[in-house]
């Protein structure tokens, strides 16, 4: 039997870490909640909304889609989705985040949101092949003191469901260092630590999330090889990046293509970049899609998709007994899968990989 390059790439076990479950939502079940919340959204179908010009664009529909987001079934539902959909997409283990301020602007209760993510999770993982845990994103602009009152709850919740702070949403105008008493604060109460950072900003504001916030690993990190310093010490504190370059180029519009990426340069330069989908409600992708665009538009081959997920299970808050276990699975998963005829085994490296030269 033989199996084509997306065949491959779609059933390839794979890890993702940069996942927001309201922008995972199906434009179909926002839609749904909508009127059965009665909330007037401004068109009959959200996917009409879903062209973005740049991130504060997007932010801004984003906090549309949210309003539909009101009990706690609603929780529940999209986070049971955002995981039916990643099995599609052959995700094994995935970190989600989710980012409770918008619906809270809204007068929706931190309780109610975290009651629904909980339940989704659970059923989730008594129904499909998958193993999620969430990280709280603290929204930027609602300011540092908001984002402390988000670390305290997380601080209370299940550290299994529950393994990290982040912070999203607008990265101009931001002062990220402003953050810093939060992430020490997390640090404290053993939360692990991300930041999205150097999406549509600039790398030192990579340099300030790693060296003021302390973070375990950076979202996005797209700006990074603007600072070769900071790129080095990158490398040699194997802090990895979680690149999204779908969304790079459908929501930030930083690059016009995938083509234009510096996921691969960062790879060849030693960086632990990583593949994830973001938004892949509000894109209409998965994260197969980065995978197929970086095989397609950057040349990496094989071995180097593969790299990737055992990178991403590396950079993962699961704990290390886990990451054995997931390690062997997905080392078993892929000698299957290239037993299988297709044309990716063996096939000469298309451009570049990271290994290779650059295109
Ligand atoms: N960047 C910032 N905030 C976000 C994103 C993103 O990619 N997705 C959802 N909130
Ligand atoms: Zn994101």
């Amino acid at each position: 039997m033989t199996m084509t390059v997306e065949g491959h790439l779609r059933a390839l076990p794979k890890v993702e870490l940069h996942c927001h479950v309201e922008g995972a939502a199906r434009a179909s079940t926002i839609a749904e909640l909508a009127r059965r919340n009665g909330v007037a959204l401004p068109v009959e179908d959200p996917e009409e909304l879903f062209e973005f010009e740049d991130l504060n664009q997007f932010l801004d529909v984003y906090g549309v889609i949210c309003r539909s987001l009101v009990t706690v079934d609603d929780f529940r539902r999209i986070t049971y989705e955002a995981l039916e959909d990643a099995v599609a997409a052959g995700v094994r283990y995935r970190e989600m985040f989710v980012s409770p301020a918008f619906v809270m602007g809204f007068g929706v209760p931190l309780a109610t949101v975290w009651e629904g993510v909980a339940q989704g999770l659970a059923d989730a993982h008594a129904d499909l092949p998958v193993r999620c845990r969430m990280v709280l994103d603290v929204d930027k602009p609602s300011g540092p003191a908001a984002a402390m009152e988000l670390v305290a709850f997380a601080a209370e919740q299940d550290r299994d469901v529950l393994v990290g702070i982040g912070a999203d949403s607008v990265e101009r105008g931001i002062d990220h260092a402003a953050f810093a008493p939060v992430f020490a604060a997390a640090a404290d109460a053993g939360l692990h630590r991300t930041c999205h950072a150097g999406e549509d900003g600039p790398a030192a504001n990579i340099r300030t999330a790693i060296e003021q916030l302390g973070v375990e690993r950076v979202d996005h990190g797209f700006r990074l090889l603007d600072d070769p310093e900071l790129t080095r010490r990158v490398v040699d504190e194997g802090i990895a990046l979680t690149s999204c370059p779908l969304s790079n180029v459908l929501i930030a519009r930083v690059v016009p293509d995938v083509g234009h990426h510096p996921f691969i340069e960062q790879r060849r330069q030693g960086v632990r970049a990583t593949l994830n989908s973001d938004d892949p409600g509000m894109t209409r992708t998965d994260v197969t899609d980065d995978f197929l665009a970086v095989h397609r538009e950057l040349g990496a081959d094989l071995h180097e998709l593969e790299q990737v997920v055992l990178d991403a299970v590396d950079a993962s808050f699961a704990p290390d007994d886990e990451k054995v276990a997931l390690r062997s699975e997905l080392g078993a998963e892929f000698a299957r899968l290239r037993d299988m005829g297709s044309p990716l085994v063996d096939a000469a490296p298309v451009g570049a990989s990271a290994t290779g030269e650059r295109r």
